[in-house]
């Protein structure tokens, strides 16, 4: 069933360079990634890893290189398109979750549909469907100081979902969870692979998610050193 998506890129990432002042962090990386795979970016503290996570996902920009996103150069989008794009076509799930601590898990999941314009009824369906999937059925209206730091992760999962996005990028999203909740939400990235064809880019230092994932890439002082 892989075989079908090979040829298709999700993700083209060619020659992208970042300095930090006179400290240059990447160093002309290079990345396709194919839709429907599930692609780990493992390597030492300082690498780069979070920093090309960021500008694969358009929240920073490259100083010189080019970012394809479904074969759109996002480069070219303005700051107003790319929001709209990035909100409807990427999902991101960060080590903290960032949850609103004022609203309940059901109202955190739906927020980025209410932004993309969805209706109420409609956001709170799917984020039922997803939070019911996730196995937080009973969970919906508790708050983030009333959930696990297990259970937060799951919603903020199914916050990264609720649009439907075609690239899900994650960035050591089991870093603070322990090894059986860790195990769990592995799974669950290779179910919702399997069941929605999403394309996942998983940064992480859990050997046991990089092994589940279809290709470990591994990042080194700024370059990709094995693909
Ligand atoms: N906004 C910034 N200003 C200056 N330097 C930065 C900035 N963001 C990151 N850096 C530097 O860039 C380097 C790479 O950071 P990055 O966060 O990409 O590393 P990483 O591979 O994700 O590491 P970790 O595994 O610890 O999360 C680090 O040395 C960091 O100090
Ligand atoms: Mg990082």
């Amino acid at each position: 069933m892989q075989q079908v998506f090979l040829f298709l890129h999700m993700l083209k990432a060619q020659s992208i360079q970042k300095s930090y002042g006179a400290l240059q962090i990447l160093k002309g990386v290079d990345l396709e990634v194919s839709k429907g795979e599930i692609v780990t970016i493992v390597g030492a503290s300082g690498a780069g890893k979070s920093t090309l996570l960021n500008i694969i996902g358009t929240l920073d920009k490259p100083d010189s290189g080019q970012i394809f996103l479904n074969d759109l150069e996002v480069n070219r989008l303005n700051s107003k398109q790319l929001s709209a794009f990035r909100n409807t076509n990427i999902g991101f799930i960060f080590q903290f979750h960032h949850l609103l601590a004022e609203f309940n898990a059901i109202e955190n999941v739906c927020i980025p549909a209410f932004i993309a314009g969805t209706s109420k009824v409609e956001a709170e369906k799917r984020a039922a469907h997803l939070l019911n999937k996730l196995g937080l059925k009973e969970r919906m209206h508790h708050k983030p100081n009333q959930l696990s730091g297990g259970e937060q992760q799951r919603v903020a999962v199914a916050r990264a979902l609720i649009n439907n996005p075609a690239l899900v990028l994650a960035d050591e999203p089991s870093g603070n969870l322990d090894s059986a909740n860790a195990r769990d939400l592995h799974e669950l990235f290779v179910d919702l692979r399997d069941e929605f064809k999403q394309t996942f880019i998983i940064v992480t230092h859990n050997e046991e998610l990089a092994g589940l994932s279809d290709r470990k890439v591994t990042m080194k002082d700024g370059l990709i050193v094995q693909s």
